[in-house]
């Protein structure tokens, strides 16, 4: 466990130090659970949400955008259900006064029995060595059975008190399983009560018309509001998507977790309209293709699992999440939901507007049912940049600190370096940056003796470092270096943009999927 917090705290602190991820307003001491994205930070940012985009939208004919407002006509909220239903479970503990949501300090509790299924097939991987069959330990070991038992009889039950809103079963849950305040150990807590996490503001200038709205708590919702402008002008047949990307806005209360729960930030999201009856099937391809996208950047596949809901949302007939393994264990990192017709019937009811499909096919019309994949731009940041951020052993015995990023999302793709400052160099090394930089990103470095940029490229998870030397004056050659093998090779500089593309294009990681 506290390898895993030194490797959060590892994570946060070379976000600020190299330029990723700042808290927010830090000069006045910072605002919880708000950060600001720097300038290495913004263009990573940028670029996972360029390969979510392409994937969805410019991969596929019938997925199209839409760039919809963050302030929505207020009853929105009242048709999506947010206003009556859009809240989290809180408890109290009396001694520290501090304020926790009673499903996440139970999913931490099960969240430690995982890490005790880890630690057992560990020792068990040594115990046997090359013969250890993890699939089947998993499947056998009574240790490892008991405890993923343990885990689904609390979650089951957990999903279950909370669907019937029996909130003093979640209570009585917490304390049969002994859970302590984490910040005082005491088990000395209030009753279970709901909160809502949608932000209110006003609309309007004078007190008396003005008009009460909320920062969207999802995005989803303006796509809902547009499907028929959308489906009309783009004539689009069913099945079809309308993707976006933007920010949410959520009061949350567990808020320590760097980005991984703020209280403003990014989704993107895509609404699959469908017929009513497919949406088995349609869940089943969603739920593929996005593990396929997840599995294309190379992070891993033990790094993801699926996690069926058991308590269901109040708009879903079926939701899974896709988990990943941060620095503090596996949590959601995206959301794949049947939302059925749920929404596009209440804005129907709400609004007294048809939001209906005609289908010729059919000869019929029909309010479509709902496939939703939502995932947090933000969540997936952390998810790439705490995987990627590694401490290396090297064979002199000395060490590297590298950020391993997929080179397609990676801020920079390339720094030229002149080998010195003179004779020459800097201007050949410009004249390279003025050349690339065209296609990539790529920046110039020239401070300091070349091993040492060599590591701070390292540590920015740049994926090239191109040397000038005075070979290069006369061959027109330089020395390419890449990240992750920090393997030296002598190439030609017209083959540069060639060998920089080969390894970065989004076409060759897409094409992984
Ligand atoms: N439209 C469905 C929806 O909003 P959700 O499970 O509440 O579903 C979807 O959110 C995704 O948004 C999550 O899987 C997560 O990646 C991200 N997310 C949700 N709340 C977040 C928060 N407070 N901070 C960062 N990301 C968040």
């Amino acid at each position: 466990m506290a390898k895993q917090e030194d490797k959060f705290k590892s994570v946060i602190s070379h976000a600020k130090e190299y330029g990723y991820v700042f808290q927010s307003s830090e000069i006045y001491d910072g605002l919880s659970a708000v950060y600001d994205y720097a300038q290495n930070g913004v263009e990573l940012k940028k670029n996972i949400r360029e390969y979510w985009w392409k994937a969805m939208v410019q991969m596929n004919e019938n997925i199209v955008g839409l760039d919809s407002a963050i302030f929505m006509h207020p009853t929105t909220w009242k048709a999506s259900g947010h206003v009556d239903a859009f809240s989290d479970p809180l408890i109290d503990n009396k001694d520290s006064k501090k304020r926790y949501r009673a499903d996440v300090l139970i999913e931490d509790y099960v969240g430690k029995l995982d890490t005790k299924i880890e630690k057992e097939v560990k020792k068990a991987a040594k115990r046997f060595g090359d013969s250890f069959d993890k699939t089947q330990f998993l499947e056998t070991n009574p240790r490892v059975l008991g405890y993923k038992e343990k885990g689904n009889a609390i979650l089951k039950r957990m999903g279950q008190s909370l669907e019937k809103e029996d909130l003093a079963d979640v209570k009585a849950l917490i304390e049969e399983l002994g859970i302590a305040c984490p910040l005082s150990g005491s088990k000395n807590w209030t009753d279970v009560k709901q909160f809502n996490l949608m932000f209110g503001t006003k609309l309007g200038a004078s007190a008396e018309s003005a008009m009460d709205l909320y920062l969207r708590p999802e995005t989803a919702q303006g796509i809902f509001v547009n499907f028929l402008n959308v489906q009309k002008t783009g004539r689009m047949k069913i099945p079809f998507g309308i993707a976006q990307t933007g920010k949410a806005f959520r009061n949350e209360i567990v808020a320590r977790q760097f980005i991984f729960r703020m209280r403003e930030f990014e989704q993107m999201e895509m609404q699959f309209f469908i017929k009513p009856g497919t949406q088995q099937e349609w869940y089943k391809h969603w739920k593929d293709a996005r593990l396929k996208w997840h599995l294309s950047l190379g992070m891993g596949e033990d790094n993801y699992r699926f996690h069926d809901h058991e308590k269901l949302a109040h708009y879903a007939d079926a939701a899974a999440d896709i988990e990943f393994r941060f620095p503090f264990g596996f949590k959601e990192l995206e959301g794949i939901h049947s939302r059925t017709d749920f929404d596009l019937k209440a804005h129907e009811e709400h609004s007294g507007k048809k939001l209906q499909f005609f289908d010729h096919e059919e000869n019929k019309s029909y309010v479509p049912y709902v496939l939703e994949t939502s995932i947090g731009l933000d969540r997936m940041f952390l998810a790439v940049f705490s995987n990627s951020l590694q401490e290396e052993e090297l064979e002199n015995g000395t060490a590297r600190t590298v950020l391993k990023l997929p080179s397609v999302l990676a801020p920079t793709k390339a720094a030229i370096l002149p080998l010195v400052k003179k004779d020459g160099l800097p201007e050949v090394a410009r004249k390279i940056v003025e050349d690339l930089k065209w296609d990539f990103a790529v920046s110039y470095d020239e401070k300091d003796a070349v091993g040492r940029r060599y590591r701070r490229q390292d540590a920015n998870g740049t994926p090239f470092c191109i040397t000038v030397d005075h070979d290069t004056l006369e061959d027109n050659s330089v020395t390419i270096r890449h990240r992750d093998t920090m393997e030296q090779k002598r190439v030609p500089i017209s083959e540069l943009k060639s060998i920089i593309e080969e390894e970065v294009s989004m076409k060759n990681w897409l094409l992984r999927m």
